[in-house]
């Protein structure tokens, strides 16, 4: 089929670049020209695993083409895909400029039926706007259907989720677009489910805000176990292999981030407001996540005592592994908090870095994670990169002035750090 994707962010080229895979033709559009520059020859705006290999692939064989003009998408596409940013305003609520925008813009370049697919995440409702939006802005009043299929990509893992997705989430008004959106879909074997467009948009909402609850469950379990002396790994465990709970998303941590949890919450939140009911439920999913970085800074703050003047390794500025994402990451505040309390910092990802000096500053970029702790007071691991749980421990006890650890993603085994001599603390461990 004949595919338009409108955004080139993180949905959008994973979305575009997988079904040039299974063999649609691909135009993605993107208003930014060096991003399409950087694109066509063969270059990545972000890291994600397998990515780039397939773009490369993909624009090869000729099923990937990457364009500033929405007009030639619009003209050349059948169904047409809008994957830009739908970020936070001050107050929780979601801006829908882009939206509107590129729905205007489709509309004035619309001359054929088409169906516009919106896969940003947005608030419920908005599909009903975009249509009116259409209807509104096309002078040649052709006839169009608006299509909701939210997307359920992780970062750092998005080409198998977009490949091999649990479901997908088709919200429609008639009956019209249904063919064409099962031909899209149908190379990908996965479960379709077909429903309406306030449905549709509200899984999207109501799934990411679940995850986040799941997570702050276990965060705030976390705290009992460290003040019982239980440890919060058993206990997930236990929970999980009941399999109405399952083991997914019960990682205790420094707590969630990323541009998705924090922004969805508080738009689903704010839209449940809007719709006459609190949602208070998620505004403590909110409140257990920051304590959980609170308390965490204690920790640190209570074992070293005086943190000003010292120097402090740490271990992950990426919101989470496999990604060089630092928007809205733990790792990335809990080093900014670091520095206000007056210590010096060392630290590593091992793909992060680039984008972290834009926000970090004053700090030592190491480049070899074993070199992190020379010299360094202590040692903190802030994100779940695997590659963390290769360090040279041993090195690292010795390169430290006490050889004092914080696990904020509980990557080791507590006995065993104890046994190697490390001041180990973690996230609900016992002690
Ligand atoms: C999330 C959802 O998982 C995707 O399904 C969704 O498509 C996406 O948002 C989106 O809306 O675009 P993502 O933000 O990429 O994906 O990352 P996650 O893997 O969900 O992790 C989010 C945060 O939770 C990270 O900071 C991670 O470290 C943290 N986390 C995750 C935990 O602290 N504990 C866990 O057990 C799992």
């Amino acid at each position: 089929m004949k595919l338009t994707i409108i955004g080139t962010g993180y949905v959008g080229l994973v979305t575009g670049t997988c079904f040039a895979e299974v063999g649609h033709q691909v135009i993605c559009v993107d208003r930014d020209e060096n991003k399409v520059k950087l694109l066509k020859s063969g270059g990545m705006p972000i890291y994600e695993p397998g990515l780039q290999e397939l773009v490369q692939k993909n624009v090869a064989s000729g099923n990937l083409s990457f364009t500033n003009s929405t007009v030639e998408g619009v003209e050349k596409s059948d169904v047409i895909f809008i994957a830009v940013p739908t970020p936070s305003m001050n107050d929780g609520s979601v801006d829908l400029s882009f939206i509107e925008l590129v729905a205007r813009e489709i509309a004035a370049a619309m001359t054929s039926y088409k169906i516009v697919v919106d896969k940003s995440t947005v608030p419920v409702k908005t599909g009903e706007k975009v249509s009116e939006t259409i209807k509104r802005y096309c002078k040649a009043k052709v006839e169009f259907d608006v299509v909701s299929n939210p997307e359920f990509l992780r970062e750092g893992f998005a080409v198998d989720d977009f490949m091999k997705p649990d479901r997908v989430v088709i919200g429609v008004l008639t009956q019209r677009p249904v063919a064409a959106m099962k031909e899209v879909y149908e190379p990908f074997n996965a479960p379709i489910i077909f429903t309406d467009i306030n449905s549709a948009e509200l899984i999207k909402h109501a799934a990411n805000s679940f995850l986040a609850l799941k997570i702050s469950y276990i965060n705030a379990v976390s705290q009992i176990c460290e003040a019982s002396g239980a440890n919060v790994q058993e206990v997930a465990n236990g929970m999980g292999m009941d399999l109405r709970i399952g083991r997914k998303f019960l990682d205790a941590s420094l707590g969630f981030g990323g541009s998705c949890f924090p922004k969805d919450l508080s738009a689903f939140i704010h839209i449940s407001e809007e719709l006459g009911y609190d949602f208070a439920l998620l505004r403590e999913v909110q409140k257990i996540n920051s304590e959980q970085m609170n308390r965490f800074v204690k920790k640190i703050i209570e074992t070293l005592w005086v943190v000003k003047d010292k120097t402090i390794g740490v271990l992950g500025l990426a919101f989470k592994q496999n990604t060089d994402d630092v928007r809205m990451s733990p790792a990335l505040d809990l080093c900014l908090r670091l520095q206000k309390e007056g210590a010096r910092l060392r630290v590593h990802d091992p793909k992060a870095m680039e984008k972290a000096k834009a926000v970090l500053k004053d700090v030592i970029y190491v480049d070899d994670m074993n070199d992190v702790a020379d010299g360094c007071d202590a040692l903190i691991i802030a994100t779940e990169w695997p590659e963390f749980k290769k360090l040279d421990l041993e090195r690292a006890r010795k390169a430290l002035t006490h050889p004092i650890l914080f696990d904020g993603r509980n990557l080791f085994d507590v006995e065993e750090m104890e046994k190697l001599g490390f001041i180990y603390k973690s996230i609900g461990r016992g002690r």
